[in-house]
This record gives structure tokens, C-alpha cells and sequence, in this order.
């Protein structure tokens, strides 16, 4: 089949290249003339596994070619999926659909006879209504369809080819026979299909990202409770989690979630809430939220605790810019948060990461930032553990201590092997325990 994919960052750009392995006929476009330029190179945008090699393999062979060009977009194709951002506005928690909009009409006056429009980008419920009307009325016969994606940083590629479930919400058989076409060798592959209509298929995705996001932010509520009663929340999310019912996963206690979706998306779906006048409904989603912001400042306040009530001429060794491992993305990225709210507060803070270093210096210019973990922690009289990259469980705690000043660890991720550490000369804290020790 023939489709665009409009909007070639992290979303476009993995779906493009994957509906193009899947043998379709691609053409990727956005407005940003450099990035068309290197996607054309088969060179990615952004860092993501397996995302390089499926570029060069779909653009050598020609089944996968990029423009700037909407009205070359749809000339050429009758399906086109939409995956621009959905920013949260600057004027409180709604999402920005500025982008959505524009592509809708700019597709418009050029659309070939009964085209389809199927929306991916994250929207408040209620917009493929919204748009079907538009296009109906300006350009009848042609359709929107909503198919949200649920693909993680890290994982996008597998998530894409390999996903849990299709979901896709539309009025028209038509449309979803043409959709069940497009995903024809994953459906032949077992992938579970939900039909729905479009608000539903709108709902599912900011639904599903807002547990993700209530089940963070509950073992971090019990992490705060932990440290009250003196109790282990590791030990606590590790024996909830043995439930099935509950499940270990998206349980891991620490500094909380960042990146550009949840925390956008909880805000964007409780300001929708409020407009369809379901406001109180979602009022636990603020919870949530502030529950996750609270996680980086109680981070900082214990480490202030550690250093003995101030950061002034104190030296700070940070492990992990990235908002979550597997990433190089630093947005809303709760460990350069708590990297810079430290040195404000006068700590000299050296930041180390394996993979985000040069999306951190774009974002927080101001800090400092370190080739490696020694370098990073090097006369260092505090240590802090903020994004859980693998790395860091692999490293040598006893080599560690004999670059820094004070061997004190605070891991605000709960991920590193605290008898290791203690074996090695290390004084070890962590969120949700007391104690310096940790029993297993
Ligand atoms: C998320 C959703 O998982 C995905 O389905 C959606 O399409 C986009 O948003 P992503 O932002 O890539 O994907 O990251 P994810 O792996 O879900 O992690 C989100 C955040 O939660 C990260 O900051 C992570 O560190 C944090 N997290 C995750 C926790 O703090 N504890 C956990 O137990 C799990």
C-alpha cells in the first residue's frame, strides 16, 4: 500500500520506517527541511535501538522517501497517518493541537478522493470528531480514524513491529478494513485488534498512559510512608508485586516519571476532563502529578540532610541525565532537575551519562558534565543515583570510593545492590528506606 507518515520525530519517524519494512510504500514529511534532508541520508533523528538500520535498509531500497511537500504527500497516497506533537500549552495543562490542525489543513485542498486521515499524536478526547466534521464538510467522502501508538523510548522499534494490541477508532467500516490492510502481517501474526469508536481509541491511550503513571506515583506515595514508619519499600513493591493481580511492573520506587509523555499527558487529560465536565472524575491525576514532583524534592532535601544541611561548597557526583535508562532524551527529565536544583543551592555538581550528555548540555548549559563515572564523582562528598542505567549496577563500588572524598551514596532509583556497595566501603541511602541497611 502507499501511505505517508506526516511528522518525522520519534513517533513518525518509527512508524515510518516500520510500515516501510513491513513492505509498504512510504513517504515521511515535515516541515524541517534538515531533517528531511539527513532522514534521506538514512540518518535518524533521535537515538533509538534498531531505528539506524531499518532507515538505511527502507531508504536503500526505495520503499521509504521523504518531503517537505504536504500536497506531494497527497498526491501520492490515500492513507495518511498524522504523528505531529501534541505539546502541552504554555498558558496551563491542555494540549497545543496547533500542529494537527495545520496538517489536517494543509492536506485538505490536495486530497485524492476518498482518502483516509489516521490520527496517531495524543489528542484530548473529542478531536477526531472534531476533524472528521472538518473534513467531511471541506472535502466530502474522505475519513479520520484514530490509532493511537503506545511505543517506549528505548523500545520503539520492537513496540511498533512486535505491539501488545492494535487499537483503532472509527465510524467507518472502510476505514477499518483499509487499517486492517495496512497491519495485515501483524494481525496474521496474533496481534490483538480493538475496533472502536473514535473518542474511545482517543481515551484508551491518555487511560493507559495515566495507570502507568498512578501506579508510579503510588509505590512513590508508599515510599514517603516507608521513610515515615521505618519500613523498606523495595521489599514492600517487591511483595505487592507478587500479586498478580498488582504485578511488579511500572512499581519501581524512586525519583518518578519524566520524559515527554506521562507527565504531559495526565495534565492534558485532566484539563479535557474539566471541559467535558468530568473534572472531578480525574481529580486523583493531580495527585499523581504532584506526588511525582514532590519525588524530586524530597531527593534533594535528603541529599541537603546527608551533607549535613547545605550544599555550599559541597561537591555532588551525579549518575543519569536521561529520564529514564535506554534514552538519550532529557525532557522533564526528573534526574536534571534534581542536578540543577542542587546547584542552585550552591553544590558543585558533576554529571555523568551514558548516552544523554549532549541533550543535557543543550538543555542545562549551566551544569557540569563528565566523559565518565570517575570523572563525574571525583572528590565528590555525596554521590547521587538518578537514572537507572545498567551501567551503574556493573560498576565497581571499591574503585569508586577511593576517587571520592566521602564515600556516601544516596540511590533514589532503589536500583543498585546496597550490600555490593556497603561491601565496598560505601555508606548507602536510598528513598523509601531509614536505614542504611537493606535486608533481601
Ligand atoms: C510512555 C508509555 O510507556 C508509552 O506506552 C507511551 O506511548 C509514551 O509514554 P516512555 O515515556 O518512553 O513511554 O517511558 P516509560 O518506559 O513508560 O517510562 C516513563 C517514566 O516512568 C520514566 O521516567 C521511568 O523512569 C518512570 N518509571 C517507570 C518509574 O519511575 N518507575 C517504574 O516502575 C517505571
Amino acid at each position: 500500500m502507499r501511505l505517508t507518515v506526516i511528522g518525522t520525530g520519534y513517533v513518525g519517524t518509527v512508524h515510518a520506517a516500520c510500515m516501510a519494512d513491513l513492505g509498504h510504500q512510504v513517504l515521511g514529511i515535515d516541515v524541517d527541511e534538515d531533517r528531511i534532508a539527513s532522514l534521506s541520508a538514512g540518518r535518524p533523528p533521535v537515538h533509538e535501538n534498531g531505528l539506524g538500520e531499518l532507515l538505511a535498509r527502507n531508504t536503500a531500497s526505495g520503499r521509504l522517501r521523504f518531503t517537505t511537500s504536504l500536497a506531494a504527500g497527497a498526491a501520492f497516497a490515500d492513507v495518511h497517518f498524522v504523528c505531529v506533537g501534541t505539546p502541552q500549552r504554555p498558558d496551563g495543562g491542555a494540549a497545543d493541537l496547533r500542529h494537527v490542525d495545520a496538517v489536517v489543513e494543509g492536506l485538505l485542498p490536495h486530497l485524492r478522493a476518498g482518502a483516509l486521515i489516521v490520527g496517531k499524536s495524543t489528542v484530548p478526547v473529542g478531536t477526531a470528531a472534531r476533524l472528521g466534521r472538518r473534513v467531511d464538510e471541506a472535502s466530502p467522502g474522505c475519513e479520520v480514524a484514530w490509532n493511537p501508538e503506545f511505543l517506549r523510548e528505548g523500545s520503539a522499534v520492537h513496540d511498533t513491529l512486535r505491539p501488545e494490541r492494535l487499537v483503532v477508532g472509527s465510524d467507518s467500516r472502510r476505514a477499518d478494513a483499509i487499517l486492517r490492510e495496512v497491519y495485515q502481517p501483524m494481525l496474521r501474526a496474533g496481534v490483538p485488534y480493538f475496533r472502536t469508536d473514535p473518542a474511545t481509541a482517543e481515551l484508551v491511550k491518555v487511560a493507559a498512559n495515566s495507570f502507568l503513571a498512578t501506579k508510579i506515583s503510588f509505590i512513590n506515595a508508599m515510599s514517603e510512608v516507608c521513610e515515615a514508619a521505618g519500613a523498606d519499600v523495595s521489599l514492600l513493591a517487591r511483595a505487592i508485586g507478587a500479586d498478580s493481580r498488582i504485578g511488579s511492573l511500572f512499581l519501581e520506587p524512586g525519583l518518578g516519571f519524566g520524559g515527554s509523555c506521562f507527565p504531559k499527558d495526565i495534565r492534558a487529560f485532566a484539563a479535557r476532563a474539566e471541559e467535558i465536565g468530568a473534572a472531578e472524575a480525574v481529580l486523583f491525576l493531580h495527585e499523581v502529578d504532584r506526588i511525582n514532583t514532590r519525588q524530586r524534592r524530597r531527593t534533594v532535601d535528603r541529599a541537603r540532610r546527608l551533607l549535613g544541611g547545605s550544599f555550599t561548597g559541597r561537591r555532588v557526583g551525579v549518575l543519569g541525565a536521561a529520564f529514564k535508562p535506554g534514552s538519550d532524551d532529557v525532557r522533564d527529565s526528573p534526574a536534571l532537575t534534581v542536578a540543577s536544583a542542587i546547584h542552585a543551592e550552591g553544590a558543585a555538581v558533576r554529571v555523568h551519562d551514558p548516552e544523554a550528555l549532549d541533550n543535557a548540555r543543550a538543555a542545562r548549559p549551566g551544569l557540569t558534565y563528565a566523559p565518565d563515572v570517575p570523572k563525574a564523582c571525583e572528590g565528590a562528598d555525596l554521590v547521587l543515583h538518578l537514572t537507572s542505567w545498567p551501567d551503574y549496577r556493573r560498576l565497581n563500588p571499591r574503585h569508586l570510593a577511593s576517587v571520592v572524598r566521602h564515600p556516601l551514596l544516596l540511590d533514589a532509583r532503589n536500583a543498585l545492590d546496597t550490600a555490593a556497595w556497603r561491601a565496598g566501603g560505601w555508606t548507602v541511602h536510598a528513598l523509601g528506606r531509614t536505614g542504611t541497611e537493606a535486608v533481601s
